[in-house]
């Protein structure tokens, strides 16, 4: 299954009868050459590119994961869905960073690395422009923990994990340093 778009293929006939049917995709993990890969943009929103966005979200969920970009399910596609608990769920389609401002050095973690916690300097703020789930032009001002994980989020698309920019240990969850 690996290096394909595994989980794309339904039959045909799930398509004729217009039945929508969403998925659990396997998350890749750290090691997976996939992770490393540049994503590319999405021309158009067809059916695949739904379905897509439907599994990555319910795989986010699934795996209790604030955001999730379309490498980690295996696709080298520039797709990103979030949720950070903000009351909306985004989805960024062909995502750009077009302004930053400030600084900000926390801990973060991802679905692709299980169980591990590292502290990465991000910048406070962004402005994203993107396509969102009805493929219309978006822009989002971001702070807090939506700005970081966009920013964590985009790194995917371009082959990178948060564990290249690391400051400090990357720790274990159970050893994290209690913090509050
Ligand atoms: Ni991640």
């Amino acid at each position: 299954m690996k290096g394909s778009e595994a989980g794309c293929s339904y039959p045909t006939s799930f398509y004729k009868e217009g039945i929508k049917k969403m998925a659990l995709r396997e998350i890749r993990v750290q090691g997976d050459p996939v992770l490393n890969k540049v994503s590319k943009p999405v021309k158009e929103l067809d059916q695949r590119t739904k379905e897509l966005i439907d599994d990555m979200f319910e795989t986010m969920y699934h795996y209790e994961g604030c955001g999730l970009a379309a490498p980690q399910v295996g696709v080298l596609r520039q797709v990103v869905v979030i949720d950070v608990d903000d009351g909306n769920q985004y989805v960024l389609i062909n995502p750009e960073i077009v302004e930053q401002s400030g600084e900000s050095l926390d801990y973060e973690g991802c679905l692709s690395v299980p169980d591990m916690r590292g502290k990465v300097k991000r910048a406070e703020k962004v402005t994203v422009k993107a396509y969102n789930k009805d493929f219309e032009q978006v822009a989002i001002v971001a702070d807090g923990l939506l700005s970081r994980c966009i920013q964590h989020e985009l790194d995917h698309l371009r082959g990178h994990l948060y564990t290249e920019f690391v400051e400090g240990e990357l720790c274990r969850l159970e050893d994290l340093p209690e913090e509050e």
